[in-house]
């Protein structure tokens, strides 16, 4: 029997994935100490209450409510309570006393990410995160080694299990945005509150996660445009369908040229997007999350699967502990975050998309020409514009004295800055009673 070296292994937080953490830790131990050449011996899992009820049986004497007393001494210190404190303090404790880190954290990422990764690099410690974007889904170490050599033009993620899955009811079910999220709850995707989810918080601090890897660059939370699923209405879920789209919450961090400069930059961004219906992200069904990438050589890539639960998380959680136990066999310092290419962040303006806008608009000589002349004063191009049947009276059954239409206007690939100002200048337009719906459209 081979001896192995022991590995002290400290967990923080016994909540759906720590709990799931510890108990795959315990089942198969053995076949992780002999893919890592260590020993990987769990020496406590602090919690706040002992006896809070668990997703998974945990031995009794590993419980502790010492996080601080647990880290010091612990090899390997797996991460798992969430939020941005205590979880920062332990974790700089934890590598400030050489050990290395595991974390499912994406807020703490996205907020503190430089000053953990700095700790880490100050004491040839290593932070590991898979968990952290897309939980079961490899994402960080395929944008970390395996992609290392190429060059990253564009990722686009379904990143958020509760808004692809809201989205996707709208879409096959017929739901409203309200009922959807309901179900969504009722199923436990969403959280009692869906503020994180539903706004794009969430997504967000994925997007500057994965800009930050995919560019080199530290990508802050706050230098990420974010617009969540609130305002997406049924209607507009309906007409996407019959234009051959379907609206997906997209995560997008790209190499751009800044408009002014012409020096390449990074944009990062979240928002509710028009997907054709033939893009791979087109078939992310329910609540499962995909990332799209497209590489200079490598070409486009797509990963899939789940990007919640318990178990699934504690999949990319254990992947992890084998990556560090391997490190500490072989010896040596961690490798340190790559930052160097240091882009400039640019902002959404500098963005290239394609809109596609409705509006209801008065029905009547020259108003089509007025529209049309409001597009090209602010240099954007229209591709495909759709009138529906007038109507001449109103819900009530009376004549109009303005009779209505509705204009469905597609746009050519335009700046950021242009589009919105044509969509400034078309809400206060007399020919115009409303934008009803302006989206981007991405992937095509
Ligand atoms: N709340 C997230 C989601 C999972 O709905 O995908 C954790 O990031």
């Amino acid at each position: 029997m081979i001896e192995y070296r022991n590995l002290r292994v400290a967990i923080l937080g016994a909540g759906s994935v720590g709990a799931q953490v510890v108990s795959l830790l315990l089942k198969h131990g053995d076949e992780l100490a002999q893919r890592s050449g260590a020993g990987l011996e769990l020496v406590g899992v602090a919690v706040r209450e002992l006896d809070a009820p668990r997703s998974a049986q945990i031995p009794r004497h590993l419980l502790t409510t010492d996080a601080e007393g647990l880290i010091v001494g612990a090899d390997i210190v797996i991460e798992l309570i969430g939020g941005l404190e205590p979880a920062r303090s332990f974790i700089l404790t934890a590598l400030n006393s050489g050990a290395d880190v595991i974390t499912a954290n994406k807020a703490l990422l996205a907020t503190h990410g430089p000053e953990l990764f700095e700790a880490a690099e100050q004491v040839g410690a290593q932070l590991y995160y898979e968990a952290a974007v897309a939980a079961a889904i490899p994402i960080i170490r395929p944008l970390r080694d395996s992609l290392a050599g190429d060059r990253i033009v564009r990722i686009m993620g379904i990143v958020n299990g509760t808004t692809n899955f809201i989205l996707d009811r709208m879409d096959t079910a017929g739901e409203t945005l309200e009922s959807a999220l309901a179900t969504a709850t009722e199923l436990g995707y969403a959280e009692a509150d869906p503020t994180a989810d539903i706004e794009g918080y969430d997504a967000a601090q994925k997007a500057a996660i994965l800009a930050s890897l995919a560019f080199h660059t530290t990508v802050p939370i706050d230098r990420v445009y974010r617009e969540g699923i609130t305002g997406v209405t049924i209607e507009e879920v309906d007409a996407a369908r019959k234009a051959g789209y379907v609206v997906k919450l997209l995560a997008i961090a790209e190499r751009l040229t800044d408009r002014e400069t012409g020096v390449e930059g990074v944009s990062a961004r979240v928002y509710p997007a028009l997907v054709p219906r033939t893009h791979p992200l087109a078939a992310v069904h329910g609540a499962k999350n995909a990332v799209f990438i497209e590489a200079e050589a490598a070409g486009d890539l797509m990963f899939y699967g789940a990007g919640a639960g318990g178990i699934e998380t504690a999949s990319a959680v254990l992947g992890d502990l084998v990556s560090a136990a391997r490190r500490h066999v072989i010896g040596g310092p961690g490798v340190a975050e790559s930052t160097n290419a240091n882009l400039p962040i640019l902002p959404i303006s500098n963005v290239q998309t394609r809109y596609q806008i409705s509006l209801s608009v008065v029905d009547q000589p020259g108003v089509l020409a007025a529209i049309a002349n409001l597009f090209s004063e602010h240099g954007v191009s229209i591709e495909t514009v759709e009138q529906s049947v007038s109507s001449t009276t109103n819900l009530a059954g009376e004549t109009l004295a303005t009779p209505g239409a509705t204009l469905v206007i597609g746009t050519h690939e335009a700046s950021e800055s242009d589009l919105s100002a044509t969509v400034a200048a078309l809400n206060s337009s007399a020919v115009v009673q409303n934008v009803t719906s302006f989206l981007r459209v991405e992937g095509s």
